[in-house]
């Protein structure tokens, strides 16, 4: 009976993990062919006999990516799109830089649970759970510390130091996907019918258009 239950157990455990990521690949390895005309669920192959170092190799992580902009937070992204590679693989890499108070703001990945560290500087971060409890579950790092962010939840960073911030995180994805909310809410093309904001965040009409206009 226990090891029945067990077998359950690591059944559930498969399929849950099976579920969490990526799909596992068939192959040795999958390299998009970037120029493929093909649509699959991931990108097309292109000849195995043809792949090369390079195919498995992205340089530039080191640069720091311009955190001039609104929010004073840059990714630099190292996805099967940068690195063709990764194509099936299920997994990517990311920089994050931070200017002082620079936000990363609330994202969600739909496609992958994310393991973040700080490899300079002081950085708060959070998620927060799903209905109905909303619990939001936040720390502050410092160099060297890790923390992750489960897939699918809503989370954030912030530099609390006075200096630049580097972080480097990787997915389980070879596209993660990112949804940031203030954008996809407040700034979708066409916008979301103003009374429909108004009505889901209880504001005034007046600052949802004023969003709108911002986003
Ligand atoms: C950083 O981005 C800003 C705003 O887009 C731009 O004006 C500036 O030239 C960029 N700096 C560098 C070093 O690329």
């Amino acid at each position: 009976m226990a090891s029945r239950l067990c077998l359950f157990g690591l059944l559930m455990f498969s399929i849950s993990m099976a579920l969490a990521s990526d799909h596992s690949p068939l192959q040795d390895f999958c390299v998009a062919d970037t120029k493929g005309q093909v649509l699959v669920n991931g990108l097309a192959c292109k000849d195995p006999k043809l792949a090369e170092a390079n195919d498995f190799f992205f340089s530039g992580l080191h640069l720091p990516g311009n955190t001039s902009n609104a929010v004073g937070s840059r990714v630099t992204p190292v996805t099967a799109t940068q690195l063709p590679g990764l194509n099936t693989l299920g997994i990517s890499l990311v920089r994050i830089d931070y200017a002082p108070w620079g936000l990363n703001p609330p994202h969600t990945h739909p496609r992958a649970t994310e393991i973040l560290t700080v490899i300079e500087g002081s950085l708060e971060v959070g998620f927060v759970t799903s209905n109905p409890e909303n619990r939001q579950i936040t720390k502050v790092l410092q160099k060297g510390d890790v923390f992750v962010f489960p897939v699918g939840l809503i989370h954030y960073q912030r530099n609390v130091g006075s200096g630049n911030v580097v972080a480097i995180a990787a997915l389980s994805s070879q596209n993660p996907g990112v949804i940031t909310i203030a954008n996809a809410v407040f700034g979708s093309k066409p916008d979301i019918a103003s009374d429909i904001l108004v009505k889901a965040f209880q504001l005034d009409k007046n600052v949802v258009t004023d969003l709108q206009s911002w986003f």
